[in-house]
This record gives structure tokens, sequence and C-alpha cells, in this order.
């Protein structure tokens, strides 16, 4: 054979593959397949490269086993696990009730996308109980999304009764797990019957990977995820597989220290006086703790606390003196982060004061004394203005 022919074949059959700690990383479109009678046969074989490869297989069992699941499905990015699992069980006609403290762009997929192929979504209070909830639904409601706790303002839910509530009138109930990890509280094994997370935030840890997970045990159900996910032709890279599975491994190390140090910058916030309330469901007398305390195993790095109200020049000084918590929208990663939350809040449908400017943070791997001298310097330059 010709070099030309010869180099397209050269070095494609590896040798016998040596085992390594973690999976290996397939590069792949195409599978190739042993047989003719293989290439048709995708119950026993993956016949493509968009689904089923090492990385992929293997987070997917990880993930199962963290969750409780049957089976989970895996989405380029945790928005489109919101979006995707949506779209899975949901179709022309349906209501879907959600939680007004949902992520912001999951309510715009809402407000947009379903709304334009015929899906209602109604809105409730954050931290409405079960029974109104779930005894006020319509006969079109199909599905109850559940975030507990809420996004920015941390409100908590009893997942457990409205999973209850509505498994007994035929609604299927669905929730973004992401502050909780599938660690610190794992929806499945309290009656959800979708636990969705943001993989990029806690599992993926250092801010450098996107991916999103929906996890079921009703097989049926893991069937519609995937097919959903088949369907869009969405799919993730062998390499992002790898890094989501090597963040997995030390979960729940990382979230451990995140969840200790946010607690010590909340106890010595709550005790300053620039300070009107703290909104951390962790901290014995904060709003939801009860239920906290009953089933989460811990808290993470993310929590609010509003400052005593003031212009919004002296939220502004605060955060431009931080030197540690960087600004940005994101959480999960090792960094510290903060943000100031008003501009998001205006979207909600049912407005709320929490006692003055609202501020979130999320408590990284640093030295957590450092980081309380960080928020010194900023209420220092908070106080100025606000003065
Ligand atoms: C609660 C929550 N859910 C979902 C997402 C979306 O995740 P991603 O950024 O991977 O799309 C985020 C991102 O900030 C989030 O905070």
């Amino acid at each position: 054979m010709d070099d030309e022919t010869r180099l397209i074949r050269a070095g494609s059959t590896p040798p016998k593959l040596v085992k390594t700690v973690g999976p290996p990383i397939q590069k792949g479109s195409t599978v190739l397949l042993p047989s003719a009678a293989a290439l048709y046969d995708d119950d026993n074989h993956v016949t493509y490269g968009r689904q089923g490869l090492a990385a992929q297989a293997a987070l997917q069992e990880a993930l199962a086993t963290l969750e409780g699941a049957v089976g989970v499905a895996l989405y380029p990015s945790g928005l489109a696990a919101m979006a995707g699992a949506l779209l899975a069980v949901l179709k022309t006609g349906d209501e879907v009730l959600v939680s007004d403290a949902i992520y912001k762009p999951t309510r715009r997929f809402c407000d947009l996308v379903l709304k334009r192929f015929g899906v209602k979504t109604t809105y409730y209070p954050p931290d409405l109980d079960a029974e109104t909830l779930v005894k006020g639904a319509s006969d079109a409601v199909r599905l109850i999304l559940l975030e507990s706790p809420g996004s920015l303002t941390f409100e908590m839910v009893d997942q457990s009764r409205v999973a209850e509530l509505a498994r007994e009138r035929g609604i299927l109930t669905a929730s973004d797990n992401t502050w909780g990890a599938g660690y610190l509280y794992k929806p499945l094994h309290h009656g959800v019957d979708i636990s969705i997370q943001a993989l990029t935030k806690y599992v993926g840890g250092h801010s450098d990977v996107f991916m999103g997970s929906a996890a079921a045990r009703d097989p049926a159900l893991v069937r519609k995820l995937d097919e959903g996910v088949l369907h869009l032709g969405w799919a993730v890279s062998q390499d992002d597989a790898y890094q989501m599975l090597r963040g997995l491994r030390t979960l729940p190390t990382r979230l451990e220290r995140h969840g200790a140090s946010a607690l010590k910058l909340a106890h010595w916030l709550k005790a300053r006086p620039e300070v009107a309330e703290i909104y951390h469901p962790a901290l014995p007398g904060a709003p939801g703790h009860e239920l906290f305390a009953r089933d989460f195993r811990g808290g993470c790095g993310l929590f609010a606390f509003a400052l005593k109200p003031a212009p919004e020049a002296a939220v502004n000084a605060f955060l431009d003196a931080l030197t540690l918590f960087g600004l940005g929208f994101s959480w999960g990663g090792f960094e510290s982060l903060a943000i100031s939350c008003d501009p998001q809040l205006h979207t909600r449908t049912f407005k709320r004061d929490y006692g003055g400017p609202l501020i979130r943070l999320h408590v990284g791997l640093e030295n957590a004394d450092d980081l309380i001298a960080d928020l010194t310097r900023g209420l220092a330059a908070y106080a100025a203005d606000a003065a």
C-alpha cells in the first residue's frame, strides 16, 4: 500500500489499553462497528460518538450512584439540562408551576420558549407551603419545578411533601438541585421525580467546564430524558466528561470546606451593625433552617445577606473594595465571588422587602479569616459611602 493509505490506517488500533485510575478519553464522532449486523443494532452497540463513549458513560454511572438514580442524562450546560428536562416531559396545553426564585435564565426559557410551544408557566412564591401549592394546581399542571434553596434569596420548600402530594394528583416534580449538588441533598430520595444539576458549579469545582445533568429513578422517565437528548442532538465532549468525573472525586471534601467557611462568614456578618439580615438556610435561626436541618447533610458556600438600606453607590463601594471576592455571576468553584442581587429581583412576580440591598456571596476555598478581613474592608467602604 502507498504511504497515503498506510498513514490513514497506521496507529488506528492501539495496543492493549493499560488500566489507569480514570477512564480513557475516546476522541471520536465515528464509532467503528464489529460487523454488518451491528451497524443497525443500537440496542447492543454504541453506533455513534454523541453518546456512550467511555468517559461519558463513566460519569453517568458515577452520577447515578450519587443521585440514587436509575439513569442520568447529560447536557452541555446546566441551563440546557433545565430546558431538556422540561421539554422531555411537557407538551402543548400543559401548565408548569415554577418557583418564583428559579434561576433567571430558566425563567426566560419558560417565558419565551415554552410559551411559544403552548405551555403555560405559573410562578408560585418560593416558600409557599406544600399543601397550598399542590392543592391550588389546576388540572392542566403536569409538572412542579422546585428550587430549594431558591436562587439569590434562598427560600426553602418541603420538597418531600410537595412530591408526595403531587404524586397523589399525578403531577411530576423536578428540582434544580445545583445548591445541594447531589451530595448535600438528594431529591430522588425525597420522592422528587427528576433531579437536575448544573454540574458546572460544585461538581466541576474549578470554574472552567460547563455541563448539566438530569437524573431519575423511574425507567420510563429516564427513557424520556435520554430520548430528549437524542432528539435535540446534544452531546458533551469526552474531555469535559472526564473533568466532571475528576471533580466528583473531591466533591464531598470541597463541599465540607465551602460549607464550614460560609457558615463562619454568615455568623460573623450576622453580628455586624451594617448587616440587616442573613439568607442562608444552614444558619440556625435563618429562614428555612428547620427544613434544612431535617433534610440536608450540610450547606455549601453560597448564601446572601442584606445590607442595611443605603444608596446604590454604597453597595457598589462595598463590592469594589473587595480584593479576594471576585465580582462574577457564577459559583461552585474554588474561588470566592460576590454580586449585588437587586437588579435581578425586579423580574419576579412576588416582590419582597429583604431588609436592604441584597448581596450574594460564594465562599471559596481561601482561608476564612482572610475572607473576613476582605469583607471588613468592604463594609468600611460601604459605611463611608452610606454615611
Ligand atoms: C441554580 C442554577 N441552576 C442552573 C444554572 C445554569 O448552569 P450553567 O451555567 O451550567 O448553564 C445556574 C448557573 O448559574 C444556577 O445558578
